[in-house]
Parts: structure tokens; sequence; C-alpha cells
């Protein structure tokens, strides 16, 4: 009998997906709390790896694990992931595209809850107070910007549409399907000195990080708000604190930080014109098994030498 190859996972599984992978040697790891021996352990014969956003696929994990050839992540975000070493060591890395419209529920939340001050209605309500004059801002009429159109961009924009803001988007990919109702910029600066809402859909990579800087605030209206439902590198946090603080800008929405969880003592969360949330964009049930559904399948794909639809285009250069 051959040795069966190792699917390391960093993520607990159930029925069905036990019974997807049970052909393969299947080792749990709990990646947060696992200590080195452990980790050599499993790692050293793993041919495929799942894991989430939460686990540093870094390069000194890679080293670990010389015989990889698939890392499945049950999530759309990769940053967590070291793609330079992934391509040159020809590891097929997928991702799980099937989260757009919960996060595009909660971008919309988001706007909302902002621009109408509802968490400081709920805070009022919260200290015995009925703050019946509470006034927010309309979210009909206000120019959205989204920076990156992609899948979750188009979604946010099917649903600001319908809330009848007025939507524009700016991508550095040219070849994007035009969307009725959306205006294409040509840079990031036009498109913030236009907004009233600034919306953020990039994966981060190191042209990403720090879009949101201290420059870019300064560009934007003085009621201008920033919603992050992607990841927080992209925003330059301090900067952001410093603009909500001088009010060079209206408030912000926040579903993701740089640092995860964040300090309970960072100012940012005090503040009363922003609210943030506990990185919950695709926390939702259905979509949560969505996801792991891709994943495994994508992993079991990869395992088997087929095709995957999931796996992104990786660097292969030396
Ligand atoms: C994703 O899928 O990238 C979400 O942000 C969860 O990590």
């Amino acid at each position: 009998m051959t040795p069966r190859d190792r699917i390391v996972t960093a993520v607990p599984l159930a029925s069905p997906h036990l019974e997807r992978l049970d052909e393969w040697d299947l080792v749990v790891v709990d990646f947060a709390h696992a200590r080195r021996p452990e980790l050599v352990d499993a790692l050293q014969d793993a041919a495929g790896l799942l894991v989430n956003s939460h686990v540093d696929v870094d390069e000194a994990t890679l080293a670990l694990a010389p015989r990889l050839r698939a890392i499945s992540t049950v999530s759309v975000g990769f940053d967590h992931i070291d793609l330079t070493v992934a391509g040159r060591r020809a590891i097929t890395v997928t991702t799980t595209p099937v989260l757009s419209d919960a996060v595009a529920d909660l971008t919309l939340a988001l706007i909302v809850m902002v621009e109408r001050r509802i968490r400081e209605a709920i805070i009022d309500m919260g200290n015995g107070l009925w703050s019946t004059g509470l006034l927010g801002s309309d979210v009909r009429d206000k120019q959205l910007l989204l920076v990156g159109f992609g899948r979750i961009g188009r979604e946010v924009a099917a649903r600001a549409l319908a809330c009848k803001m007025r939507g524009c988007a700016f991508d550095t990919r040219g070849d994007l399907e035009p969307m009725a109702g959306v205006e294409r910029v040509a840079t990031l600066a036009e498109g913030l000195a236009r907004a009233d809402v600034v919306s953020l859909h990039v994966d981060l990579n190191p042209t990403t990080r720090h879009l949101l800087d201290d420059q870019a605030f300064a560009a934007m209206k003085p009621n201008a708000i920033v919603i992050n439902t992607s990841r927080g590198g992209v925003v330059d946090q301090a900067a952001l604190t410093r603009a909500l603080v001088e009010r060079c800008i209206g408030g912000a929405g926040l579903d993701v930080l740089e640092g995860e969880p964040p300090d309970p003592g960072d100012p940012l969360l005090a503040l009363p014109n922003v609210v943030v949330l506990p990185h919950i964009g695709s926390a939702t049930t259905e979509t949560r098994r969505a996801m792991l559904d891709c994943a495994v399948d994508n992993l079991v794909a990869c395992m088997r030498g087929d095709a995957c639809r999931h796996a992104l285009k990786l660097p292969t250069g030396l």
C-alpha cells in the first residue's frame, strides 16, 4: 500500500468535509497555539494545507513544508500567504470568492450607520437618552467612490444605486466590465476629491498598503466618510485617526483594522463618528458554509491534480 498524501488543516472540520477528505492523511493543527516541534512534525510531509486568514503562511512556515503542493485558504483575501515563495515553489494557492453579497451587505450597513449616526443613537439609548434630534445625513444623492471595482465593489455599487446614491469607481485594471450608473475615474485623487463616501475593495499588497494616508485624507471633502471592509492595512490608521479627530473628514465605518483585535485603548475606537466591527464581512452562516465548501472543493481538485478555477495566478519569477 502506498502512503497517503497528507493534508494539514488549521480549520476544524466536521461532516461532510471530513468525508470529502478521507482519502488523505488529515492532520489538524491549531496554528495559534502549536509549538514549533508540533508544526515541524505536521508540516514536513504535508502536500496540502487548509487555512483561513488568521493563519500566517509566511516564508518560515512554508520552509517547514518542503512537499507542499497546494494551499487552500477559506478567505477571499490572500495577504496572509507569501505568494512569492509559493509561486517560486509552484505551490497552488486557492481562495473562496463566494462572499461578495455578504461583504457588500455589511458595507452598505456601515455606510448607512455612519451617515445616520446610528452608533451615537445606540450610545444615547444606553444612557437613557431619547435623542430624536440626532440628525444624520441622507444616503440618497451621495457620491460613492469605489476603490477597487471587482466582484465585491460591483455588488456594493448595485446596492448603493438602489439606495439612489451616485457611483464612481477607481480601479487600476483597465479591462473591467462597465456598469450602468458607475463612472470610472482615471485617478484616485480625482475620485477622492469628488466623493462623499469612499469605500475600499482592493486586496492588500505593497501597492495598496496605506493607499489612504494623510495626503489622501487631506484631499477629501470635510464631510466625506471612509468605509473599509477590505483589509486594515489599506488605510494608514494613525492618519485616519488624525483626520477624524481634526475633522478633516466626517466619519468612518471599519470592519477591518491594521491590528486585529485592536488595543482596547486605541483612541479610534472611542470616536463617536466611527463604527468599528470585528471583521465580520463574511460572517453569516450561509456564507461561511459556502466558503468552507468552496475551500474543500479547491483542495480536493488540487490534491487530485485537477485544474482549480479559484487558483491565484502567482508570480513565478526567480
Ligand atoms: C476574507 O475572506 O478575506 C475575509 O476578509 C475573511 O477573512
